[in-house]
């Protein structure tokens, strides 16, 4: 059987990263499903992993940007996520298509219809199973930010930015309500897992 395919997403500072690794070991407990391989993008490949270093710290047109995201994904899915669902696996990746839609069209402003063809090219029709959109107000996101190691290109960029990265993530999430779940990420670490506990259990 096909494993399933789950992705974990938000605005930098939602704290998504710190749930990952807790959701992979609830599942690895389970002896009905096959290995968890967890991964992220961009990178998840030696490849990526390249283009992620270029992409979150080189300056480059918005429309390049874009592209070397697809490009990295175009890569991962070839290498990592196809042939691990395709052996019964289930893919956990810490961001994946959603981020492009709300980083590089909310938040940059690049045309969705541009996304949907990078898109559809790349994925020839593979979506998440599960979508987990960690989701906060700026000021908690940027106060888990700072202090933290240097910012990235990322990072560094405007609450405005944000506000509209954002406001397309729980756009997107309103749009497909059978693929999200929307997490209220300002809650503590141990409430955030009894929900995520819940989700889990039903997949
Ligand atoms: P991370 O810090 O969660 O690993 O994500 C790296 C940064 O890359 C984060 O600021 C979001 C950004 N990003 C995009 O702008 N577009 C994308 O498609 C992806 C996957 C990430």
């Amino acid at each position: 059987m096909r494993g399933k395919f789950i992705t974990f997403e938000g605005i930098d500072g939602a704290g998504k990263s710190t749930h990952i690794d807790w959701v992979a070991a609830r599942l690895r407990e389970r002896k009905d499903i096959g290995a968890v391989v967890t991964t992220r993008e961009p990178g998840g490949t030696p490849l990526g992993e390249d283009l992620r270093q270029i992409l979150l710290h080189r300056k480059m047109h918005l429309e390049t940007e874009a592209l070397l995201m697809f490009a990295a994904r175009r890569e991962h899915i070839a290498e990592v996520i196809e042939p691990a669902l395709d052996r019964g696996d289930w893919v956990i990746s810490d961001r994946f298509t959603d981020a492009t839609f709300a980083y590089q069209g909310g938040g940059r402003g690049l045309a969705t219809a541009r996304l949907e063809a990078l898109e559809d090219w790349v994925q020839a029709g593979l979506q998440p199973d599960l979508t987990l959109l960690f989701d906060v107000p700026l000021e908690t996101a940027s106060a888990r930010l700072a202090g933290a190691r240097a910012p990235d290109k990322f990072e560094a960029e405007s609450r405005a930015f944000f506000e509209r990265t954002r406001a397309e993530y729980l756009r997107r999430a309103a749009q497909a309500p059978g693929r999200f779940r929307v997490i209220d990420a300002t809650q503590s670490i141990e409430q955030i897992r009894v929900e995520l506990e819940k989700i889990v259990s039903m997949l």
